[in-house]
C-alpha cells in the first residue's frame, strides 16, 4: 500500500512539474494567449457567438471583442476552448495549413448528419481519395455543352413558370428549387418532373433542417427526423446505384453525370460512394440558391450595377440566333457578371467560419494558439475590413475591375487544401440563371429582407419580390 501511495505521489510530482515548467515557459516567453472572455462553463460565449445578425455585418460578438482585444481573441465556443481569427493573414495560415498543423473540426454532432465518410470530416488519405473524385468530376463537367444546356433550360424552364402575368414571387425558394434541380441532374441524372425528385427534395428539405436545431436524438425531434432522412436518403442514393450498376454490366451508359464517373472507378467502397453523392447535393443546393438570392437582394439596391450587368448580357444574347443556347464562350465574356457573383460573395458571406482545431502549439505574431485548441477562421471578418477594403459594407461590383487585388483580400471559398471544389459550378448555373433574369424582369423587394447570418444565410420572408416584365419575350422551351 505504501509503495502504491509513493509511485502516485511520484505522478503527481511529475505532472505538476511539468504543468509549472509549461506554465512558467509560457510567462517567459515573448508569446501569450490572446486576449479574450470564456464565458459560462461548457457553453461558454456560444449563444453570444452564434446570435442571428445581418450577413453583411461582422455582428455584435465579433465587433465588440475585435474592437476589445483584436483581431485574434480567445473564446469558449461549441464547448471547447477556442481562438477565433478575424486576422486575413492568420486566416490564410490556417486554411493553408489544414491536415498538419490545424486539421478540420467540425462539431461532433455534425458527424451524425454528414455521416462519416463525408468529404468535411475525413482526413489524410481517405480525403484525398474522394477529393480527387470530386476535383475531377467538376474540372470536367463545368464546361461540357451538356452540362451548359441543361443549366440554361433549368434556369428558362423555373422563369418561364412565373409567366407573364406574374406579380410576385418568392425568390428564395425559387433559387433552391432552381439549384437542386441542377444537382439531381448533374449527379444522378433525375429530371425535376421524376418522382423521385419529389421523395429526394422531401427528405432532403428535413435532413437541412437538422444543421441548425439542438442536437437532441429523440424520437420527434428536428435533429432525429434529420438523421432518419439521411439514412433514408443513403438508401435511396444507394438503390439508384444499384439499379445504374445493372445497366453498366449490358456497356458504357449515355450520359456524363456523376454516378457514371464514379461507378468507373475501382477505388471507391458503395458507402463512400453514397457520400460523395450526398456532400456535392449538400454543397451545391443551399450555398447556391442563398448566394443567387444574396445577388438579386444586392443588385436591387445598386441599379448602377444591374444596368451594367444586363447591357452585358444584351450584348451576348445579340449576338446569338432566336432561341440558340448559351455556351462556354458565352460564359467567358461575362466579365461584369463574375465581378457581381464575387462582391455579392463578399458582402452576403455565404459561409462565415469554418471549424479548425490546432494540434501543436502554434505562435503567431506575439500570441500562442495553445495545442488541444479549437480555431475558428472567420472569413466574413477580412470581407468586411475597413483596413483592407475601401467602404466595406458598400456592394459595390465594380471593385472588382481590379480583380487582382481585391481577390487577395477574400476567401469565401475558404484556401488551402479544402479549399470549395464545387466553385466554378455555383458561378456557372448563377450566370446562367441571371443572364435568363435580367433580360426578362425588373424586380423590387416586398419589404427589406435582409439577409441573416444564422449562421448559414437566411431571408427571413423568402425574399419575396415583386416583379415586371422587362418587354422581352420570353423563350418557351420545353
Ligand atoms: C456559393 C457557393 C459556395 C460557397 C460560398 C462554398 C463555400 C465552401 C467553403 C468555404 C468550403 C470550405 C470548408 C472548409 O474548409 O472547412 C467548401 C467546401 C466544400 N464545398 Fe463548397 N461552396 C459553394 C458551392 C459549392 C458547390 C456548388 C458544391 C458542389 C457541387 C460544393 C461542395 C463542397 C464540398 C464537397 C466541400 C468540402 C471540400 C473538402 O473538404 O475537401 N460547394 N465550400
Amino acid at each position: 500500500m505504501v509503495e502504491f501511495m509513493t509511485i502516485i505521489l511520484a505522478f503527481i510530482s511529475i505532472l505538476t512539474f511539468a504543468y509549472l515548467v509549461k506554465y512558467l515557459s509560457n510567462q517567459g516567453s515573448l508569446h501569450k494567449l490572446p486576449h479574450g472572455t470564456m464565458g459560462w462553463p461548457f457553453i461558454g460565449e456560444t449563444l453570444k457567438f452564434l446570435k442571428p445578425h445581418r450577413s453583411n455585418s461582422l455582428g455584435s460578438f465579433l465587433q465588440e471583442r475585435c474592437s476589445r482585444y483584436g483581431r485574434v481573441f480567445k473564446s469558449h465556443l461549441f464547448g471547447y476552448p477556442t481562438i477565433v481569427s478575424c486576422d486575413f493573414e492568420l486566416n490564410m495560415f490556417i486554411l493553408q495549413n489544414e491536415g498538419k498543423l490545424f486539421p478540420v473540426d467540425y462539431p461532433k454532432v455534425m458527424h451524425k448528419i454528414l455521416g462519416k465518410y463525408a468529404l468535411l470530416l475525413v482526413t489524410g488519405e481517405l480525403h484525398k481519395k474522394l477529393r480527387s473524385t470530386v476535383i475531377s468530376f467538376v474540372s470536367a463537367s463545368k464546361s461540357e455543352s451538356n452540362f451548359l444546356h441543361f443549366v440554361e433550360m433549368l434556369a428558362l424552364s423555373r422563369i418561364n413558370s412565373w409567366g407573364s402575368n406574374c406579380k410576385q414571387v418568392a425568390f428564395y425558394k425559387e433559387a433552391k428549387r432552381f439549384s437542386i434541380n441542377v444537382m439531381l441532374k448533374h449527379l444522378l441524372n433525375i429530371n425535376p418532373d421524376d418522382p423521385l425528385a419529389v421523395k429526394i427534395l422531401e427528405n432532403f428539405e428535413n435532413y437541412i433542417k437538422g444543421f441548425i436545431t439542438l442536437p437532441i436524438n429523440i424520437p420527434g425531434t428536428t435533429y432525429s427526423k434529420a438523421v432518419k432522412a439521411r439514412i433514408r436518403l443513403s438508401s435511396i442514393i444507394n438503390d439508384i446505384i444499384i439499379e445504374r450498376r445493372k445497366v453498366n454490366i449490358a456497356g458504357p451508359v449515355e450520359g456524363g453525370d456523376l454516378l457514371n464517373l464514379i461507378l468507373s472507378k475501382q477505388n471507391l467502397s458503395d458507402e463512400e460512394m453514397v457520400s460523395i453523392v450526398m456532400d456535392l447535393l449538400f454543397g451545391g443546393y443551399e450555398t447556391t440558391s442563398k448566394l443567387l438570392s444574396l445577388i438579386v437582394y444586392f443588385l436591387e439596391g445598386a441599379p448602377n450595377a444591374l444596368e451594367s450587368l444586363k447591357e452585358e448580357h444584351q450584348v451576348i444574347r445579340k449576338s446569338k440566333l432566336e432561341g440558340e443556347l448559351l455556351n462556354w464562350e458565352d460564359y467567358r465574356q461575362m466579365q461584369f457578371t463574375q465581378n457581381v457573383i464575387n462582391e455579392a460573395m463578399r458582402c452576403g458571406n455565404v459561409v462565415k467560419y469554418l471549424h479548425r482545431k490546432a494540434v501543436q502549439d502554434i505562435k503567431f505574431k506575439e500570441f500562442v494558439i495553445p495545442a488541444g485548441w479549437k480555431v475558428l477562421p472567420v472569413l466574413s471578418a477580412s470581407h468586411l475590413d475597413p483596413n483592407l477594403l475601401e467602404n466595406p459594407l458598400e456592394f459595390n461590383p465594380y471593385r472588382w475591375n481590379d480583380e487582382n487585388s481585391t481577390s487577395k483580400k477574400v476567401a469565401p471559398f475558404g484556401g488551402g487544401p479544402r479549399l470549395c471544389p464545387g466553385a466554378d459550378l455555383a458561378k456557372v448555373e448563377i450566370a446562367f440563371f441571371l443572364h435568363h433574369l435580367v433580360l426578362n424582369y425588373r424586380w423590387k423587394m416586398k419589404a427589406n429582407d435582409n439577409p441573416i447570418a444564422f449562421p448559414y444565410v437566411e431571408f427571413k420572408g423568402g425574399l419575396l419580390l415583386d416583379l415586371e416584365p422587362t418587354g422581352t419575350t420570353l423563350r418557351k422551351h420545353s
